[in-house]
């Protein structure tokens, strides 16, 4: 091997986990290479992974573009702005949010290069070890690289419905989703979580009759159930139209039509007719062709990558960071753990906490919280107090003709510790983050409610369910 293949860190995987591990590590003076597989459309590099090929960063363009559609064609209206027409382009739409992908594996491409990062573009797998020495081999580079630490960031896929494939045509996992060529008239989706809710509103303000099936009885379990029951409100009226408690039977995809059969809540036999069908059922860990075995790497019975609070593997020098591990699968989250499996490899101490990962659904109104739920206090039998603010009564929100939703701060009833913060409303995505800063300073509500907050702001809200929570809002 050429001293050129050593490495004091080799990170399999460039997604937000994985590109940002090797960034970290670079700047504590490491020598890192990072091997990423992803292929751009011209068969180069495209780093970003999920994230920003087919995720976070495609998603929230397409959200954007179909905002401003629906805004145009429903909203301005009210701002005295008459359009006598708009519509859609979507081929210009989709070559807008391609363009931004491009940007950010190009960004990334440049941070590589600034942080003498060394790209293999290929994919990678554990050969085995010499001593201290991993040694990985990139199909596609024709190298063997080696180093004493190697972090595995090789991310999630779409998990699919039993026996049906992904065709990327007209059944769709969220890659298909986000390409679709033209806005399909009858549009179905599987599973009501994130993807279904962010990709399901992108179709539904460009003019798609979109239809969600949803397992579960309880629309978002993991929101807070006020936040919750809200969000679902605002959705069916916007005309979503979303079905829980759902049991699919199977799917038949002829030549036109597809047709998915299943049992509404009431155990009564429907089907659905769609012309694409979006299967957004969660995501796998994915660890295909990594060859863990060659050193020993275990996954566990769901197939995710086992490590501890550091996210240390049990072999020596591997880590695992991102969706290929426990937790939620969230970039940022992703991002923290890459940070800090960096920095504990050069001997600093990192730290995640995952009790202040924030989760946002990009819709709108926009779903933001961190920490636990009421439910979640309630049941653990803990003494709480809430505090809730409507955007109907902030004024900012008022001028911006957006107040659907609320903010609700639930606090400790003895120390008034902030436990969660929910938000469904306006801009919630950018509001939580003052809440993430509080409870990372593990600050009551009292200290929430005594910052000064700008006027007119949405944030103003924010500050008003911190006083509620004692009971003195003071503009409701
Ligand atoms: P990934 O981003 O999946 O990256 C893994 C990389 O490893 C990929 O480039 C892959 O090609 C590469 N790889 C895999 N195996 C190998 C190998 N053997 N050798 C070399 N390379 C390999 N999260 C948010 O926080 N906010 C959002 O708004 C958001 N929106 C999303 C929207 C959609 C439609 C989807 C699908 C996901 C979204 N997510 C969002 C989730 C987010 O994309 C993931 O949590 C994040 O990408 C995980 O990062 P990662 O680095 O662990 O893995
Ligand atoms: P999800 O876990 O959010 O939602 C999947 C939904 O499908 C659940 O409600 C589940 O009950 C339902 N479901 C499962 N099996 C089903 C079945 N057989 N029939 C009907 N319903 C079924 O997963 P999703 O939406 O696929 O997204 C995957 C992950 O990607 C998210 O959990 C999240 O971590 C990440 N993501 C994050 C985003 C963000 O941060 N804004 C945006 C999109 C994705």
């Amino acid at each position: 091997m050429s001293t050129d293949n050593r490495f004091d860190v080799v990170v399999i995987g460039g997604g937000p986990g994985g590109y940002t591990a090797a960034i970290r590590a670079a700047q504590l003076g490491l020598r890192v290479a990072c091997v990423d597989a992803w292929r751009s459309d011209k068969g180069g590099p495209a780093l970003g992974g999920t994230c920003t090929n087919v995720g976070c960063i495609p998603s929230k363009a397409l959200l954007h573009s179909s905002e401003n559609y629906e805004n145009a064609t429903r909203h301005f209206a009210d701002h005295g702005i008459r359009i006598e027409s708009a519509a859609i382009d979507v081929p210009r739409m989709l070559a807008r949010k391609s363009g931004i992908v491009r940007q950010n594996n190009d960004g990334i491409l440049y941070l590589f290069k600034k942080n003498k990062v060394t790209l293999f573009h290929g994919s990678g797998r554990f050969e085995g070890r010499d001593g201290q020495a991993l040694r990985v081999a990139v199909t596609g580079a024709d190298a063997v690289l080696s180093a004493p630490h190697v972090v595995v960031a090789t991310g999630s896929v779409a998990r699919p419905l039993p026996g049906l494939a992904f065709d990327e045509q007209r059944v769709l996992s969220n890659d298909g989703a986000l390409s679709i060529g033209q806005v399909p008239r009858r549009l179905g989706v599987i599973g009501a979580g994130v993807i279904g809710l962010e990709l399901g509103s992108v179709w539904r303000r460009l003019g798609a009759d979109v239809t969600l099936l949803e397992a579960l009885p309880a629309f978002l379990p993991a929101a807070d159930e006020q936040i919750a029951r809200e969000a679902l409100k605002r959705f069916t009226r916007q005309g979503l139209k979303i079905q829980l408690g759902v049991a699919i039977e199977g799917v038949d995809a002829g030549a036109d039509t597809i047709r998915v059969r299943y049992l509404d809540a009431s155990k009564a036999a429907q089907a659905l007719e769609c012309d694409r069908l979006i299967v957004s059922i969660g995501r796998l860990p994915n660890t295909e062709g990594l060859n863990g075995d060659a050193v020993g790497l275990k996954t566990d019975a769901r197939g995710f990558i086992e490590v501890d609070a550091d996210c240390r593997t049990a072999v020596p020098g591997v880590w695992a960071i991102g969706d290929v591990v426990r937790g939620p699968m969230l970039a940022h989250k992703a991002e923290e753990e890459g940070v800090a499996a960096a920095e504990t490899i050069a001997g600093q101490h990192g730290h995640t906490d995952l009790e202040t990962i924030p989760w946002v659904i990009y819709t709108a109104p926009e779903i933001a919280w961190v920490g636990r739920t009421e439910q979640q206090v309630k049941s653990a039998g803990q003494a709480y107090r809430t505090g809730t603010f409507p955007f109907a009564a902030n004024g900012r929100a008022r001028a911006m003709g957006d107040t659907a939703g609320l903010v609700k701060v639930v606090a400790d009833a003895g120390t008034d510790r902030v436990l969660g913060v929910h938000v469904v409303g306006p801009m919630a995505s950018e509001l939580i983050a003052e809440a993430v800063m509080a409870m990372a300073f593990q600050a009551s509500s009292e200290d929430i409610a005594r910052i000064c907050h700008a006027h007119p702001t949405l944030s103003e809200a924010t500050r008003e369910a911190a006083l509620a929570v004692e009971g003195r809002a003071l503009n409701i």
